[in-house]
């Protein structure tokens, strides 16, 4: 274990809001998480575990242990069907992607790009450009952090969903993730289903070409968050019944939707932000994007009180105009544990 003499959070999330935690401390196998959990020093203070701070919006100082996951390794095996490769949780996401890729072991190609760490990734099972984790995941290892056990979850008991997995509700807080097993079949089957790809014909594209189109559309419509701080998308994209699809297309025939296997409809939350002429609307420092509705950013020494704010003033106008309500996304740090933006504007 490695303990930081910095206190600024600022480097370690990507809203680069001004924020300061107790203690900052780095853990590089799963012993050292589990030496944290039970070091005399920290035992009565809240701990949370960060990879990158992607998805993450500390409200306010975090009074307790910031513990910075950097399991690092990566062991690639192979069989006649598949490449399987077991992923230390510290590994940078995109950095595997791109290596597999240019290793001809193609499949993580949609998710090109996406910022974070490989450990992170089950935990909301990222996903883009028609294709999410579960896809292409096999198992997660995890150490339970107050006992030293390590078990593996097979993916099909990881409880994955749209933005969602078990990782968020059963085992939040009392398991760390140390490992993820990925399987890429070799015959490959290119996935070019979501609008921009469609352009490619799948008898000839290749995993690079895909990789390089995600990359240029991504770079086109997302902040980078090295030069304007943003966590990505900040509200998920709702999901309604058919009833209520059906009434607001009478209204808006226009608006995009996507059909779910169980006949509800998912709406694009950005659609419908845009649609409010909320598009560089700005509260403090904080504005809605520009060429993408759907993220937040820290356009100038945001405060998060600033970005609170302006989350509030979107869900209040979208619900309004539509009669949608709109949950974010990105999670939410108060001081000691975590938070919902009803309750800190509350
Ligand atoms: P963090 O933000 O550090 O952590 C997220 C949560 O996981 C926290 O609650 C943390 O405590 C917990 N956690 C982290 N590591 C562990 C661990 N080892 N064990 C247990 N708990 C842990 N997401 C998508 O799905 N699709 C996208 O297309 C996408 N695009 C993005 C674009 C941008 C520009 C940005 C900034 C974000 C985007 N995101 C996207 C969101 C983000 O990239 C993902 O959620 C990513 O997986 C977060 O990784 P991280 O390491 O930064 O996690
Ligand atoms: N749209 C607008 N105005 C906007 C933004 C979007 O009209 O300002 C419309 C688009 O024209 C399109 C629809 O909304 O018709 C959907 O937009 P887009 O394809 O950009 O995708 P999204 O729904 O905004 C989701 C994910 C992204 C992921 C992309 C690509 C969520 C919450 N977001 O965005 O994930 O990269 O699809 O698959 O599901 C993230 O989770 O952080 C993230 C960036």
């Amino acid at each position: 274990m490695k303990v930081l003499q910095e206190r600024s959070l600022a480097p370690f999330h990507t809203f680069g809001i001004e924020v300061t935690a107790n203690h900052i401390v780095v853990a590089e196998s799963a012993e050292d998480l589990v030496a944290i959990w039970q070091d005399e020093q920290y035992l009565a203070l809240p701990k949370l575990i960060v990879g990158q701070g992607s998805n993450l919006l500390f409200c306010e100082d975090y009074a307790g242990v910031i513990v910075l996951n950097r399991i690092a390794g990566i062991e690639i095996t192979e069989t006649a069907e598949s490449y399987q490769l077991h992923v230390g949780a510290g590994e940078d996401w995109h950095q595997l992607v791109r290596s597999t890729v240019e290793n001809k072991m193609p499949g993580l190609e949609n998710l090109a790009l996406i910022p974070g760490c490989v450990g992170s990734s089950p935990i909301q099972n990222i996903g883009a450009y028609g294709v999410e984790l579960k896809d292409v995941c096999q198992y997660v290892d995890v150490v339970e952090l107050n006992t030293g056990k390590l078990s593996r979850i097979l993916a099909s008991d990881c409880q994955f969903g749209y933005r969602d997995s078990i990782f968020k509700h059963a085992l939040k807080n009392t398991h760390a993730i140390v490992a993820v097993g990925l399987k890429l079949p070799k015959v490959w089957q290119p996935n070019v289903s979501y609008g921009p790809l469609m352009q490619f014909n799948t008898d000839t594209v290749t995993a690079l070409e895909i990789f390089e189109e995600v990359c240029r559309i991504r770079q086109q419509k997302l902040p980078d968050p090295n030069v304007l701080g943003n966590a990505g998308s900040f509200f998920k994209n709702p999901i309604v019944a058919s009833a209520k699809r059906a009434q607001l297309m009478m209204a808006y025939p226009n608006m995009p939707s996507y059909e779910m296997a169980d006949g509800s409809y998912k709406l694009a939350a950005g659609w419908l932000i845009d649609q409010c002429g909320l598009k560089g609307y700005q509260v403090g420092g904080a504005k809605v994007h520009e060429q993408q509705a759907l993220v937040l950013v820290n356009y100038g020494q945001a405060t998060a009180r600033d970005v609170l704010k302006l989350a509030s003033e979107v869900v209040l106008q979208v619900k309004d105009k539509f009669g949608v309500c709109l949950e974010h996304e990105v999670r939410f740090m108060a001081a000691a544990q975590e938070t919902k933006l009803a309750e800190v504007m509350s």
